[in-house]
Order: C-alpha cells, then sequence, then structure tokens
C-alpha cells in the first residue's frame, strides 16, 4: 500500500529560487537561509520519497481571473515550469504519477470535496521553490528531479479562499485516499507558502515573528485547534499573503496522529526573517 511517511512545511518566497539560479547562495543575505536547509537535504536523501503530494498555490500563473479552482489536482504526467516574466527557471520539468492523482480525486470527491481535474498546467514558484529548497541546485540538462510530483493548486489568491477548517479536514481525506492505493509507495505530503508576508498596500512589508512561531507551535501540538483560526486573523496578524498558511493544515491534516495514529516526531524546525519581504517558515515532520 502506499504510506504517507513525512509531511514537509517551507514558504516557496520567489527570490529564494532567483538566488539559487543566480548563483547568489553564498552572500551574506541569504548564506543564513540556506544554512537551514541544509539539515533538510541531507534529511531528504536518508528519506527519498517516491512521491510528493505537494500543496502550492498558483500565483495567477497557470490560472487567471478566468478561471479560479479552490482545489486544483494535477493529473498530467508531466508539467512544464512557467514562465513568471523572465524565462522559466533552470529546473527540470515535474514529472506527475497520473495513476496515484486519478486514485486521490476518485477517493476525495466521493469524500465529499469537489477538486477541480487538471490535465494539464505549468507550476509557477510555488511549486518549484520547495523542490529546490529540498533538493538543491538541480541543471535540467542533468536529468529529472528525484520523486515524481502530484501537484495541488489551491486558492488563496483571489478571496474567497478556503478556511483552515476545510483545509484540515482534506488532508484527513488526502490521507484516506493515497493509504487506499494499492501499491507499495513513499508518498510524502508537503505544504508550502507563508510565511507572515504582506506584498502590497499600506501595510506592506508586515511580518510578525511572535505569531508565526505560536503558528509553528500549534501546527505541531494543536493542530485542530489551529484549523479553527478565522481568515480574518490570518490577514491581520499575517499580513494578506499570510493566507497562504491554509495550505499547511492540509499537509498537517493528512499526518498519522490526526486518524488516532501516533504524534510525528519534529525531525526539523527553522524560521528565518527576512527573505525579500517575508518571513521564512520550516518544519519536517515524520510520521513514526
Ligand atoms: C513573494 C511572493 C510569494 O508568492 C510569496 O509566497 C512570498 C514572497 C515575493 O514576491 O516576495
Ligand atoms: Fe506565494
Amino acid at each position: 500500500m502506499a504510506r504517507i511517511t513525512a509531511s514537509v512545511y517551507t514558504s516557496h518566497v520567489p527570490a529564494i529560487g532567483a538566488a539559487m539560479d543566480l548563483g547568489k547562495t553564498h552572500e551574506p543575505y541569504w548564506q543564513p537561509l540556506f544554512k537551514g536547509y541544509q539539515f533538510s537535504r541531507q534529511w531528504i536523501q536518508d528519506n527519498p520519497p517516491d512521491v510528493v503530494f505537494l500543496v502550492y498555490n498558483d500565483h495567477a500563473t497557470a490560472f487567471s481571473l478566468e478561471l479560479i479552482p479552490t482545489f486544483a489536482i494535477g493529473t498530467a504526467a508531466e508539467y512544464e515550469v512557467a514562465d513568471e516574466g523572465w524565462g522559466p527557471r533552470p529546473v527540470p520539468k515535474v514529472i506527475g504519477h497520473a495513476d496515484l492523482a486519478s486514485h486521490i480525486a476518485q477517493s476525495v470527491i466521493q469524500d465529499d470535496f469537489d477538486l477541480t481535474i487538471v490535465n494539464k498546467m505549468v507550476v509557477d514558484h510555488g511549486l518549484t521553490v520547495p523542490l529546490s529548497l529540498m533538493y538543491g541546485e538541480r541543471d535540467p540538462q542533468a536529468g529529472a528531479w528525484p520523486c515524481k510530483v502530484i501537484p495541488f493548486a489551491v486558492n488563496v489568491v483571489q478571496y474567497p479562499v478556503p478556511s483552515g477548517r476545510r483545509c484540515y479536514e482534506l488532508g484527513k481525506a488526502i490521507r484516506k485516499a493515497v493509504e487506499s492505493f494499492d501499491e507499495d509507495l513513499n508518498v510524502q505530503i508537503w505544504g508550502t507558502g507563508g510565511m507572515s508576508h504582506q506584498l502590497q498596500g499600506p501595510r506592506a512589508g508586515l511580518i510578525n515573528q511572535a505569531w508565526d512561531n505560536k503558528f509553528l507551535d500549534r501546527l505541531i501540538e494543536d493542530p485542530a485547534g489551529l484549523a479553527q483560526v478565522g481568515h480574518i486573523e490570518y490577514v491581520r496578524e499575517a499580513g494578506s499573503e499570510g493566507i497562504e498558511l491554509v495550505m499547511w493544515l492540509i499537509a498537517r491534516g493528512a499526518m498519522a496522529d490526526i486518524n488516532g495514529g501516533p504524534k510525528p516526531r519534529l525531525a526539523h524546525r527553522f524560521y528565518h526573517v527576512p527573505a525579500s519581504n517575508t518571513a521564512v517558515g520550516h518544519l519536517i515532520l515524520e510520521n513514526t
């Protein structure tokens, strides 16, 4: 059977991708940030997933105001890297897992979550930056990413956006779906985006370290309580783009303890300010 072995949580700041692509990671500004992912790069070598179920948001790249799916699951064989204005990032295209994705779509839709099925889309920094953070520089000529990826895009860009509570419940349905897939696969679920940031308006540049760290504490220890936090608190305390954090609750909802299993082991925790305009948060939780 397929198993969810771990969840990974990380910000997906586009400037991190640019720093890697332009060879700036050793500059003093970026060094502390990449140091926080050193552990993670070793960890993923030691714990290699067959498939990553990667929860992220599209930033008006594949989708636009013309079509706004709340939850979209990628069921394609592969995904091209998007051109977000400076040409596509120099990273490999993303290879999907169409069979597992279709199975998850079947199971989760039958569990009453309305997913949009996506058979063709490009993937933006929301998806590629987490892969780069975890796997390091990857020359597209030198081969593929080491794992297959099921892109799962959540609308956190255009209101109305889904509640943290619904995201958490969806994570439970995803867990049930993965663990009923009849093939031995090591699956990780990644929740990306956040932490506190606001990119526009009078409060642009807002960062709330106290709130972010409380969010990390509660995601580990009290996810059910955290899932009750409403939109207004995210926006007020973590800025307009801090709402991306509801995606972390999808990954957390898919962990074993939510379904009567043991508590996850905290393998790694990292927090750093600033990266571009945002606070960067990162956790690795292992199912034991
Ligand atoms: C920025 C953009 C993002 O999508 C994000 O999650 C964080 C930061 C930015 O433009 O700096
Ligand atoms: Fe973002």
